[in-house]
């Protein structure tokens, strides 16, 4: 039996309804139809505190939970009552924001009287790159897509604004935590950096358009920031707190404001391009030194897959070309928050012996 899933994704700043069909054969999910796929940013309200408010976004998804499922409807063409299961991140992210999606998907599920599943916002970030990782929302909306059958043993990459994941994956379900990070994560690195640039939030998108103006300018790597650990104690750990730090102390000698908030007006914008340049090569060498590490270790993989915010970053996908592995990112419209990814998991979560035989690992009620 085909099913058709209500997915919503409220953990951060993004409220994201999506609704898929996912065709069946006897045995597993083989395609799927992507019939509503709606992603509406909150950026533009935490903008001006440089960051998620955790308070502003729950209020936000609130205001706009209920609104966005229903254009979801009318966009799939569909009734609440064709719908056949809701699945909702549970958890990690903002417990408010959490609560108003969970809240919301429940009472979905309660009132329709059908399953609800529970997924992990984390796990979620990786199922586009394993199972659908050329979708385009702009040619692929409500078109049959084959779901791909990904290569194991491989290794996994979640780099998002709250994440920096390293796994080792032996086959589709079974992943392996090596590494996360001792501080920050990656994404939040490109946010506080950008703030102290006195560039726009989200920073990851600005340091990257800054960082590409600076290498048509000719500019190379000119402050060299550090971006090898001392790997003492895991080879797989990141850190970005030190390359943050010593991005400020550049700002500070630049401006030779030795004292307060550095907001980034008295930098001179060649230096700026300068900054952004030398950090984003830094972070993304961090992240590649780390999948070095790794392929060291586990000579047996054949794929590496990489998701989060962070990947819809060009030199970072430039940087990791030079594997000999296969290395497939996510579809850069399924790298930032989305429901179509939360959707998209709990394919990988039932179709542990065959969709149809087994019950759903996870389900909140029912
Ligand atoms: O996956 P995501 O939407 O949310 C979390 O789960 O955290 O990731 C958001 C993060 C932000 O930190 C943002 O600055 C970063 O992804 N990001 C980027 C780029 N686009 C978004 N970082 C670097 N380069 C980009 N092009
Ligand atoms: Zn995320």
């Amino acid at each position: 039996m085909n099913e058709i899933i209500l997915a919503v994704e409220s953990s951060c700043d993004e409220t994201a309804i999506s609704i898929i069909e996912i065709i069946n054969s006897e045995k597993k999910s083989e395609a799927v139809r992507i019939l509503a796929h709606e992603v509406e940013s909150q950026h533009a309200s935490h903008g001006p505190f440089g960051g998620v408010v955790p308070e502003i976004a729950a209020r936000d998804h609130l205001a706009k939970i209920y609104d966005i499922a229903n254009t979801a409807l009318k966009k799939a063409d569909l009734k609440s009552d064709q719908l056949t299961k809701i699945a909702v991140t549970m958890g990690p992210g903002l417990i408010g924001a959490l609560m108003v999606g969970v809240l919301f998907a429940r009472g979905l599920a309660t009132a329709l009287n059908i399953p609800l599943i529970a997924v992990n916002h984390v796990d979620a970030h990786l199922a586009p790159a394993l199972l659908l990782p050329n979708f385009s929302p702009k040619t692929d909306l409500k078109k049959l897509l084959n779901l791909r059958t990904p290569t194991f043993p491989a290794i996994a990459l979640t780099v998002s604004g709250g994440h920096c994941h390293l796994s080792y994956l032996s086959d589709i379900k079974t992943k392996k935590i090596l590494g996360t990070t001792l501080d920050d994560a990656c994404g939040e690195a490109f946010d506080k950096v950008a703030k102290l640039l006195g560039l726009e939030y989200p920073g990851g998108p600005e340091i990257e358009k800054l960082a590409l103006v600076a290498e048509q300018n000719g500019f190379s790597d000119n402050y060299q920031f550090p971006f090898k650990l001392s790997d003492k104690e895991n080879i797989y750990q990141f850190s970005y707190s030190g390359i943050k730090t010593a991005v400020m102390e550049i700002i500070r000698k630049e401006t030779g404001i030795k004292k307060g908030k550095i907001t980034g007006k008295d930098l001179p914008f060649e230096t700026k391009q300068q900054i952004a340049y030398s950090f984003q090569i830094a972070a993304l060498k961090q992240l590649h030194d780390r999948v070095a590490n790794t392929l060291k270790n586990y000579p047996d993989v054949k794929s590496i897959f990489i998701a989060g915010g962070v990947a819809q970053n060009k030199k970072f996908r430039e940087l990791f070309s030079n594997f000999q592995q296969e290395v497939v990112f996510a579809s850069p419209a399924l790298c930032s928050d989305n429901a179509t990814m939360i959707a998209l998991q709990t394919i990988i979560e039932a179709n542990i012996d065959g969709f149809q035989n087994q019950p759903f690992p996870k389900y909140v009620t029912k």
